[in-house]
């Protein structure tokens, strides 16, 4: 079982970039306690700020991954290449967002990507990305 964990724009930050809504962990110190959760998912990681090279490595995930998790940052609310990857890639997809999107701004309430994934999870914190990797891998941990 082979899940994929993209990050988009800012989200490299994390850890340092506004704690207050982020929390104050990096991602690499969450992926390694994710990894070590589900030790029996090869779970692969992916992080870019530009969109060209979000929607090419989905491409890239086409008959490698059983699963997507996505957290598109920015791109969410704006971008209709990145919801076209997600339709035309075949392979189940999960939007993340750490923050609650529909508490914050109104720009970010519209998700351009929410309607072609199998479903989205908003406002858990990290958590989101664990509660993803455990619906697209039917595990109950
Ligand atoms: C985010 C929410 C987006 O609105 C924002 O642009 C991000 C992070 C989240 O994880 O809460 O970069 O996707």
């Amino acid at each position: 079982m082979h899940i994929a964990i993209i990050n988009g724009p800012n989200l490299n930050l994390l850890g340092t970039r506004e704690p207050a809504i982020y929390g104050d962990k990096s991602f690499d110190t969450y992926l390694n306690e994710l990894r070590l959760k589900f030790s029996d998912v090869e779970i692969s990681y992916y992080h870019s700020n530009i969109e060209g090279e979000l929607i090419n490595h989905m491409h890239n995930c086409i008959g490698k991954v059983n699963g997507i998790v996505l957290n598109a940052g920015a791109y969410t609310h704006t971008s209709i290449a990145i919801a076209d990857a997600v339709a035309a890639v075949g392979i189940p997809v999960i939007e993340v967002h750490i923050s609650n999107v529909l508490a914050r701004e109104d720009y970010r309430k519209t998700s351009f990507i929410a309607a072609k994934c199998k479903g989205s999870i908003s406002g858990l914190g990290m958590d989101g990305y664990s509660l993803a990797v455990q619906y697209l891998t039917g595990n109950t941990r």
